[in-house]
């Protein structure tokens, strides 16, 4: 799979910004110090006035943590999740919701997974995190039930952003 990035429409973009401004503005006092630092390390790849182009993003990484975004059709088997991450791959969707759905969807779309999950792959200590995190469950792959817990413990605390931080 590939991001068609010449397929996205305008209203796409007016979606993308209004998400973007909101949350900028939402995550205000809110979100862990280490991922504002990436949003604002990322701003020239990843901003409201521009649809995130996977390419560029991958780009940007190179000189970073090394971290590529894979383009995947929505969630996808844990096994795969998991195979990924030990790769330093991190699957996302291309396609965003509309703006009849701004406030929920039942699966993630495109600012799910960039804004919500990719910024934080660019700093170093999170970065290991995770890649451990996938070589741990690549391991795992033929235990189902170890895997599952895993799976859970992924599900329940990095998939929802919790960080805990010395200062507060
Ligand atoms: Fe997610």
């Amino acid at each position: 799979m590939k991001q068609l990035y010449e397929n996205y429409t305008k209203e796409d973009l007016d979606v993308w910004k209004i998400l973007f401004e909101r949350q900028i503005e939402n995550l205000k006092n809110k979100a862990s110090k280490d991922y504002l630092q990436a949003l604002d390390e990322m701003q020239s790849v990843l901003n409201a006035s521009k649809l995130p182009n996977f390419e560029e993003i991958n780009q940007w990484f190179t000189n970073k943590t090394g971290w590529s975004i894979v383009c995947v059709p929505g969630l996808i088997p844990v096994d795969d999740f998991f195979e990924l991450l030990a790769e330093k791959k991190f699957p996302s969707s291309t396609w965003l919701r509309s703006m009849e759905k701004l406030d929920y969807l039942e699966e993630p779309d495109m600012f799910h997974d960039v804004f919500g999950h990719i910024p934080l792959l660019s700093q170093n200590e999170y970065s290991d995190f995770i890649h451990q995190f996938g070589k741990l469950g690549k391991s795992m792959i033929l235990q189902e039930e170890k895997l599952q817990m895993l799976q859970r413990l992924y599900w329940f605390t990095i998939e929802f952003g919790l960080i805990r931080e010395t200062s507060n």
